[in-house]
């Protein structure tokens, strides 16, 4: 048995080293460890044999199959890395070849005026925050000045997960959360981009979801005039170097005093035309001074602490930089819309 034993491992172990293929080589393995194997079917002589030669018997046989096995391991590493260095050599690319068309596609109108925005935000020092969209009650009214029972809030009626959970109307919210987060201490100096809903029947000019810019600045003897001169330069870099811009006083809830900011028409110079509808001016976004009471709630000391917030519509500036004449082009993914705009953001 032992001779028959040392004649197969003689054999398995040559046969093994010339194996040229994995396939070939788990045939091998098969061949002479597997279930039907002749070292298998030596097995159970083993209980046939006087219990001194067992031991030595056991030794034997299991050592000529580690052997065998540690072969076949060897010989598939081996074999493997053959194969990588086969198809290496069968799959290299030919340099030469036109490379294939991949179009660079437009960037979506939106996300266009939105980095355009944020890019001139950064430049003059400000962070950019995020907030959910899902949001509560309590951050998107209450901590804003818009108690339960404010009229203001009918004008942004939304979409309710719960009683105190909502999609959130703007982005202002976010105000309050970065307040939060600086525990009473300025200064502080954030836009935040975000999707926001309404619940609005839409139509040309409505949608029940929308984009906005947020912004805040909240640090010690700021005045409307840091106001003024922020939007000023904004409204020139969106809208070119000649533009004014003109308060008109309204009201937010958040804001004391509100004002509505117009930026002098870019398509006729402030004359008169189509755009402006003959005023000379355009609306473009709501601002002002944070109302104490916003700063109080999260924590900031007024008499220490002012500060300026504005809130930009990013569709309505798209509108107007490209001359879109509804809404609903932004969300409805036609390609012959999307098509349009720049490959440059
Ligand atoms: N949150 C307001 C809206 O959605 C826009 C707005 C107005 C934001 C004035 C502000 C602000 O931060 O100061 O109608």
């Amino acid at each position: 048995m032992k001779e028959q034993l040392e004649k197969i491992e003689i054999e398995a172990l040559e046969q093994i080293s010339l194996a040229t293929d994995l396939k070939h080589l788990n045939e091998l393995r098969v061949t002479y460890l597997g279930k039907k194997s002749t070292i298998q079917s030596l097995m159970p002589m083993m209980g046939k044999l006087p219990s001194e030669e067992r031991a030595a018997f056991g030794q034997l046989i299991n050592g000529v199959k580690t052997r065998i096995m540690t072969k076949v391991e060897e010989k598939q590493k081996e074999l493997e890395a053959l194969e990588l260095q086969r198809k290496l050599e069968k799959e290299t690319i030919d340099v030469t070849l036109p490379g294939k068309d991949f179009r660079a596609k437009s960037f979506h109108p939106i996300s266009i005026i939105v980095d355009e925005i944020t890019n001139i935000c950064l430049g003059m020092g400000y962070q950019v925050e995020e907030g959910p969209e899902v949001e509560s009650d309590y951050y998107n009214f209450e901590m804003l000045n818009l108690p339960k029972d404010h009229p203001a809030r009918e004008m942004q009626d939304t979409f309710y997960i719960n009683e105190n959970t909502l999609l959130r109307t703007h982005t202002s919210p976010v105000q309050v959360r970065t307040l939060l987060k600086h525990n009473g201490v300025g200064p502080l100096k954030i836009i935040c981009p975000g999707k926001v809903y309404r619940r609005d029947d839409d139509d040309a000019t409505h949608s029940h979801q929308f984009y906005q810019i947020e912004g805040l600045v909240v640090d010690k003897n700021v005045t409307m005039a840091d106001l003024k001169g922020t939007l000023s330069i904004l409204a020139k870099k969106m809208f070119g170097e000649k533009r004014e811009i003109k308060f008109r006083s309204s009201y937010f809830p958040f804001t004391e005093p509100s004002v509505e900011v117009d930026v002098s028409c870019y398509a006729c110079d402030g004359k008169g035309c189509s755009i402006c509808k003959g005023t000379g001016w355009i609306e473009i976004l709501g601002a002002g001074m944070v109302h104490p009471n916003v700063l109080k709630m999260s924590g900031f000391d007024p008499n220490v602490y002012q500060g300026f917030a504005f809130g930009i519509g990013v569709e309505r500036i798209a509108i107007l930089r490209y001359g879109i004449d509804d809404i609903r082009y932004f969300y409805t993914n036609d390609l012959r819309f999307l098509n349009q705009f720049s490959k440059e953001r």
